[in-house]
């Protein structure tokens, strides 16, 4: 009984009193508004999940400044629509959508293969696609779903970029990694001997653990990077409430109650996008130095200190490389 509160119940308390308090002080103060970015002609950014939500408004503004975007996601006819529109708005729009399946490293290696035969630089990438409070289920590699999707898979498309972005950033034009992690790592909890929740599974809890463990990853990959001497940063971004289809999972009157909670009180998408935009655009995080970091509402944050601690970060890394059998 004890066990079933601990490992069930307290997650979702957990949760819902930490997306009370995040929503209350998103009320109490402005959304952050995006300043005019530069043109990004001639840059090339990957956007996994961008045929909606967040994901959506981040690749069109992109695309507005110029840059050749690449939509990563599993829905191609998603994808195209969200192509269409784009284009039908920004006739001059360089927006083009390729099948990604994050839950599934085939798919993740396929996408980097084809991305890598047509010798293109990349300039930005975005580990932005995500799910939440999903039913236990298993990736096609056998990984916990929020773990696998959020963070595994989104881990190796980024190790098999690493080359590309390294070569396309340079001195001044750095290149950049933005993770779109979230406010729920703040109660998530990595437990590298138990990565796929196999003793006890919450869907509740294995969202912020895969939200924590993307955050681990963002800071761990920076520090790397910044000792390599490497033109290219990585930092993660909140990018607050925001009324999405992410929350189609929940319990369906908790569901319908959201959906009209949303509506009313979340950011909308354009919103939500404005600090992703930011860390992935602008001049003011140019740099090893200015880079990185965890961006709430257009301000860089601190996290929990377990998210400091370096020690831990390198063991998740270390347990990622040999889960993901890479050298
Ligand atoms: N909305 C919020 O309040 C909020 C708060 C904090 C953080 N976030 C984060 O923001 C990011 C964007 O979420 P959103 O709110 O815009 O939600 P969304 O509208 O549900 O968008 C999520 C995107 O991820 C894609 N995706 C899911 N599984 C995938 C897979 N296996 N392979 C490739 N793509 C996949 C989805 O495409 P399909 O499912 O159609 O394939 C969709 O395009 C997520 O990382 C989320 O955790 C959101």
């Amino acid at each position: 009984m004890l066990s079933a509160i601990r490992c069930y119940l307290l997650p979702i308390i957990k949760l819902y009193l930490l997306a009370l308090k995040v929503l209350l002080v998103q009320l109490l103060s402005r959304p952050f508004r995006l300043p005019v970015m530069p043109r990004q002609d001639g840059k090339v950014a990957i956007v996994t999940g961008g045929g909606r939500g967040i994901g959506y408004e981040v690749v069109r503004h992109m695309a507005r400044l110029g840059a050749h975007v690449i939509i990563g996601g599993r829905d191609e006819q998603e994808g195209l629509a969200a192509v269409r529109r784009i284009c039908e708005e920004y006739k001059e729009a360089k927006v083009e959508f390729t099948k990604l399946d994050l839950a599934s490293l085939q798919s993740v290696r396929q996408f980097v293969q084809s991305f890598k035969e047509r010798d293109l630089p990349l300039n930005i990438l975005l580990n932005n696609a995500g799910v939440m409070l999903l039913p236990e289920g298993r990736t096609e590699d056998g990984f916990e779903q929020h773990f696998g999707v959020n963070y595994l898979g989104h881990f190796l498309l980024t190790w098999l970029l690493l080359d590309t972005l390294k070569d396309s950033g340079k001195c001044g034009y750095f290149s950049r990694v933005v993770n779109v992690s979230s406010s729920a790592h703040r109660i998530g909890e990595i437990r590298l001997n138990d990565l796929n929740s196999c003793q006890s599974y919450s869907a509740h809890a294995a969202y912020c653990h895969s939200k924590l463990a993307q955050l681990w990853f963002s800071s761990h990959l920076h520090q790397e990077l910044q000792c390599g001497g490497f033109p290219l940063s990585s930092c993660a971004v909140d990018p607050g409430m925001v009324d999405t289809a992410l929350y189609r999972h929940l319990w369906t009157p908790l569901c319908l109650a959201q959906s009209t909670i949303a509506r009313l009180l979340f950011r909308t998408p354009a919103e939500g996008a404005t600090t992703v935009l930011f860390a992935a655009l602008s001049p003011a995080l140019e740099g090893g130095e200015c880079g990185g970091g965890y961006w709430v509402n257009g301000h860089r944050e601190m996290t929990t200190p377990p998210s400091f601690d370096p020690q831990l970060q390198l063991s998740l890394w270390e347990t990622s490389v040999q889960l993901l059998g890479l050298q």
